[in-house]
């Protein structure tokens, strides 16, 4: 069996999750449940980056302890994915004793190779985003270029990895290599980095006289590890690394890591050169996607302006009537059909509404709803099979499913995935208008009509398994109102006419219209 190991971020425990780190997640749900209905073997990693000096401040500024500050939010974070429908398969705590375990382990081999040394240290870091900058790289004097923020200039002793060492062999990688950084816009970025910028060695250490709460470098015990150094290891540690283990064997490489493009250079750069000075094989892709704004504004914690994703779920369960896990994915829908993976958005409540309302009550909703009540008032709940063809209306919009569908989802194209969906929505409900069903009834042409009704349960039910990875909530309850005997997703279930006959259950329309007056 083929297998599949993707990631996303593991997200700082400073402050609650937002719309920005739901939208990772979301993204690799919809790959991994995808893969899953392939039959691939899919292990999805998220998780939680907990040492540095940012949460250790976090911490102080609660007055309590930095464990219970940390355990707090972790327990948000594992509160949201459900949440939203994310199906990990782990989630990987930084704090867990047997990731610092692979920590050490992993600086202590690149210590041995001759990988770390001691010298001098003089830099600018943000605390905000725990990244040194040179005076070259700061913007207005002595701002963080990527958050803005004031930086603190800083000399001191610390430990190196050497980056530079790799240089080359990195350049080679990457020009051989030109999926290995996607979209094609973030791997011209890094690349031209690169052309511009000879490599510095890494600092991988804090003295503990100024940052505690981390893992104590092995080699030196009055430091602790640099939290990326720290982080970037989670990847390896959340699948076994270390211990002999089978699933390691089975799961590295990576065949995706999915970012955020502002921390490109951390996965792009050192990760890959790590892995290299371990002597183990590279990522297949890092993946980094663009930003969502609130009025052209980076959605973030340190500027405040957050939408917080339990509120909204609840307020779209509110608004439409419906339960949250469907709110859930009507959400999941609007972010992966507003924009593509890579475009930066803009998020409003209102372009929100607009897209449920349009896509989700008019087409989708309405499609399923009244296919569903017209079983039921013309034949009684139920219809079957009756050997006859997909109505070529139909043709062209599954032939086109069939053709790109696969491809647009595997490289991460969701939005291209869901206009086909909708194409094909939208011609069922053309159809439905040019068939007329009623006269069909009134001028008794009871074989027409009993195949008109077939193929509308059967064109929806073909959609809910396109439309699972995205909204797998709603896809399970198209299913379970067409009454399909056994529920499933997987590819087989695509041909035309694998669905003997429908027993209709009747339910509330899947998403209302939300009155915008
Ligand atoms: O950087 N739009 O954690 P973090 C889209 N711990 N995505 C956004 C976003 C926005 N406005 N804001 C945040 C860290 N994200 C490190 C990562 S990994 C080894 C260590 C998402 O809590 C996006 O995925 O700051 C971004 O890269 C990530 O959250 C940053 O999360």
């Amino acid at each position: 069996m083929k297998k599949f190991y993707l990631t996303s971020p593991i997200y700082y425990v400073n402050a609650n999750p937002h719309i920005g780190h739901a939208y990772t997640n979301i993204i690799c749900d919809c790959l991994a449940r995808f893969r899953r209905i392939k039959g691939e073997n899919v292990f999805f990693l998220t998780g939680t980056d907990e040492h540095g000096e940012k949460i250790q401040k976090a911490a102080n500024a609660e007055g309590v302890s930095i464990e219970s500050f940390i355990d707090n939010k972790v327990d948000v974070f594992k509160r949201l994915w459900p949440k939203l429908n994310i199906s990990y398969d782990f989630f990987i705590r930084t704090s867990w004793q047997q990731h610092c375990e692979v920590v050490s382990k992993v600086i202590e081999k690149l210590y041995e190779k001759g990988d770390i040394y001691k010298s001098k240290y003089s830099a600018f870091y943000c605390v905000g985003c725990e990244t040194f900058w040179t005076s070259l790289q700061l913007v207005d004097t002595d701002k963080c270029p990527e958050c803005r923020r004031q930086t603190e200039k800083i000399e001191e002793e610390n430990y190196f990895f050497k980056l530079s060492k790799y240089q080359r062999w990195f350049k080679e990688h990457l020009e051989g290599n030109p999926e290995f950084i996607r979209p094609k816009i973030r791997y011209n970025e890094v690349k031209k980095f690169l052309d511009g910028h000879p490599l510095t060695d890494l600092c991988i250490s804090r003295p503990k006289k100024r940052v505690s709460w981390g893992i104590d470098l092995p080699i030196d015990k009055n430091y602790v590890v640099y939290v990326w150094f720290d982080a970037l290891i989670n990847y390896i540690s959340g699948i076994e690394y270390g211990i002999d283990s089978e699933k390691f064997n089975t799961f590295w490489p990576a065949d995706i890591h999915f970012i955020g493009k502002d921390i490109l250079r951390h996965h792009a750069i050192f990760w890959p050169i790590m892995l290299k000075a371990l002597g183990l094989e590279i990522p297949g892709c890092i993946f980094a996607h663009g930003w969502w704004k609130i009025k052209e504004e980076k959605i973030s914690k340190s500027k405040g302006n957050i939408v917080n994703p339990f509120d909204l779920i609840k307020q779209l369960s509110e608004l439409l009537g419906i339960d949250e896990a469907l709110s859930a994915d009507a959400f999941r829908y609007f972010l992966m059909r507003e924009i593509p993976v890579g475009a930066d958005g803009n998020f409003s409540l209102e372009i929100l509404i607009e897209r449920i309302n349009s896509d989700l009550a008019n087409d989708l909703g309405n499609l399923v709803y009244r296919s569903i009540n017209m079983v039921q008032k013309y034949n009684k709940g139920s219809v079957a099979a009756s050997g006859g063809e997909m109505p070529s209306e139909f043709r062209k919009s599954i032939l086109n499913l069939e053709k790109y569908y696969d491809d647009f989802m595997a490289a991460g194209r969701f939005s291209k995935a869901l206009d086909d969906i909708f194409a094909l929505i939208g011609i069922i409900n053309k159809y439905i208008e040019t068939t007329k069903p009623w006269n069909l009834k009134k001028e008794k042409k009871e074989k027409e009509l009993l195949s008109f009704l077939y193929a509308l349960c059967e064109g929806i039910r073909i959609i809910s398994i396109y439309l699972y990875p995205i909204m797998p909530k709603t896809s399970f309850s198209i299913q379970k109102q067409l009454g399909v005997k056994d529920v499933s997703f997987s590819g087989e279930k695509l041909k035309w006419g694998s669905e003997g006959r429908f027993l209709i259950k009747k339910e509330k329309p899947l998403f209302p219209r939300v009155d915008v007056s």
